[in-house]
C-alpha cells in the first residue's frame, strides 16, 4: 500500500513535470531555443593513413533509424581534383557512437577523382542510394559521369557503381552536396529528387528524378546560369550546389549557392511547384538575411519549420550558424545559434522522421570545422530544438 502511494506520488509529479520541465513541443515552433548537446569530430585530417584531406559531409537517417554520415577522403591533397574514397560511419544510436570509418567507394587514381554527392533515402524500398560524379571538372579526362551506390542493409555494404550517364548523358553534374528528396506530399508522391550543379560554364542548378526507385533517371528542372556555357566574370548569374528540401505543401524549394554573388552576397532560393520538373525564374528571390561567403550550405523542413546553417559572413568561411523560420523561409527569426566562430565551411542536415516526442526534439548537423582552414576536420552536431530554455 504504501509503495503504491509513493508509486502513485510518483507518477503525479512526473506527469507534472513533463508538462512542466519538459519542452514544449508546440507545432508553431515559437519555442524553438536549439542548444548544442553533443559534438563530435568524425573525420580529421592531416595526412594520417592514405587520406589527406576530408571534405564534403553528408548525414542522413535511414529508415531504420541509423545514421550515416559520408565524406570525400582525398588522397594526396586538399583540392577538389584528384583521387579519393568515399568515407562513411555509422551511428546506431542517434549519433553517440560510431563505427570505425569504412571506405565504401575507392576511385583508384585518377586525376580528376569522384566527386560527393547527393545521399537519398528511398523509404518505399528501404534503400539509401549515395550519387556523386566523376571527372566533373575534365581534368586529364574528357567525359564526366554520374555515378551511383546503393545499401540495401542499411549502410552495412554497397553495391558497385553504376553509371547513370548512359542514361543522363554525359553532362558534368556534381549532385548536392547534400541530400536528396523522396517526394512524400503531391505532385509526384514517390519520385526521388537529386539537385546539383553544372560545370562552371555549363553552371546551374539542374535536377535529376526517378520515378522507379533508382532504377532510371532523367533531368528535369534546370535553372541556368547567365550566360550559360559561356566564361564567367564576378557577379554573372550563376546559380551553383544546392540544398532541396520538400514542403508540407508539396513545392519543393532549393536553397543555392549564388556563386558569383550576383546582387547580393546571399542565399539564392527558387521553388518548384511540380516536382522538381521545372524552376520557373519568377520563383527565384534573393534573401538578404542569409548572407553568405559563396558556399555549399544545409537546409531542413522538420514540422513545418525550416532549417538552415551556413558560415553566416559575406566575406569568410566562417561563424557557421543555424537560422530557423516559422514562415517557411519568409523570415527568419532574430536569435540564429553560432556552432562554431572559428572557419567553418559546408554543412548538411538531417532529423529523424518520426511520431515520438524524442523524435521531435533533435536536427543533426555535420559541417566543415577547423582552427586556422575550415578544411580541418568534419565535425557532427546533435541539437536539442528545445534545449536552450
Ligand atoms: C559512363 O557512361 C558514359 C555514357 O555511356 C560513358 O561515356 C562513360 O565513359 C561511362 N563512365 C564510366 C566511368 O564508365
Ligand atoms: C555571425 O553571424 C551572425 C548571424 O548572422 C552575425 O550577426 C555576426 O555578425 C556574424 N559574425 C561574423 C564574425 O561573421
Amino acid at each position: 500500500m504504501v509503495g503504491g502511494l509513493i508509486w502513485k506520488r510518483f507518477s503525479i509529479i512526473a506527469t507534472f513535470l513533463s508538462f512542466v520541465a519538459l519542452p514544449c513541443l508546440c507545432a508553431n515552433g515559437e519555442q524553438i531555443t536549439p542548444l548544442v548537446v553533443e559534438e563530435l569530430l568524425l573525420w580529421v585530417g592531416g595526412g594520417a593513413g592514405e587520406v589527406n584531406t576530408y571534405r564534403i559531409p553528408l548525414l542522413t537517417f535511414t529508415k531504420r533509424g541509423s545514421l550515416l554520415a559520408f565524406s570525400e577522403a582525398r588522397k594526396q591533397s586538399e583540392v577538389d581534383l584528384g583521387s579519393k574514397f568515399i568515407a562513411m560511419r555509422r551511428s546506431t544510436d542517434k549519433g553517440a557512437t560510431w563505427s570505425p570509418t569504412s571506405f565504401i567507394v575507392d576511385d583508384g587514381s585518377l586525376a580528376d577523382g569522384l566527386n560527393l554527392g547527393s545521399v537519398v533515402i528511398d523509404e518505399e524500398k528501404g534503400s539509401v542510394l549515395l550519387i556523386y560524379s566523376l571527372c566533373f571538372h575534365k581534368y586529364h579526362c574528357s567525359t564526366s559521369s554520374t555515378m551511383l551506390v546503393e545499401s540495401l542493409d542499411d549502410g552495412l555494404s554497397w553495391s558497385a557503381p553504376r553509371n547513370l550517364s548512359d542514361m543522363l548523358g554525359v553532362k558534368s553534374f556534381a549532385p548536392g552536396p547534400g541530400f536528396g528528396i523522396q517526394k512524400q506530399y503531391p505532385p509526384a508522391v514517390g519520385r526521388l529528387v537529386v539537385c546539383g550543379h553544372g560545370s562552371i560554364p555549363g553552371d546551374g542548378v539542374f535536377c535529376i528524378l526517378s520515378d522507379d526507385h533508382g532504377v532510371t533517371w532523367r533531368y528535369g528542372a534546370a535553372l541556368k546560369s547567365i550566360p550559360y556555357n559561356q566564361p564567367k566574370k564576378a557577379q554573372d548569374f550563376n546559380p551553383d550546389e544546392c540544398q532541396p528540401v520538400e514542403m508540407e505543401d508539396g513545392s519543393i524549394v532549393i536553397n543555392v549557392r549564388n556563386n558569383n554573388n550576383y546582387h547580393c552576397r546571399c542565399r539564392m532560393v527558387v521553388r518548384s511547384f511540380d516536382g522538381g520538373e521545372s524552376l520557373p525564374v519568377e520563383e527565384l528571390i534573393f534573401d538578404h538575411t542569409l548572407v553568405d561567403p559563396a558556399v555549399a550550405a544545409g537546409a531542413l523542413q522538420k514540422e513545418g519549420i525550416l532549417f538552415f546553417t551556413n558560415p553566416s559572413n559575406e566575406q569568410h568561411r566562417v561563424n557557421l550558424t543555424l537560422r530557423w523560420s516559422l514562415n517557411k523561409g519568409q523570415t527568419w527569426e532574430q536569435k540564429a545559434v553560432q556552432i562554431w566562430a572559428g572557419p567553418s565551411g559546408y554543412s548538411s542536415m538531417t532529423s529523424i522522421r518520426g511520431h515520438t516526442p524524442e523524435d521531435k526534439k533533435y536536427i543533426y548537423v555535420i559541417y566543415e570545422k577547423g582552427h586556422i582552414d575550415y578544411d580541418e576536420s568534419i565535425s557532427f552536431v546533435k541539437v536539442h530544438l528545445y534545449g536552450g530554455i
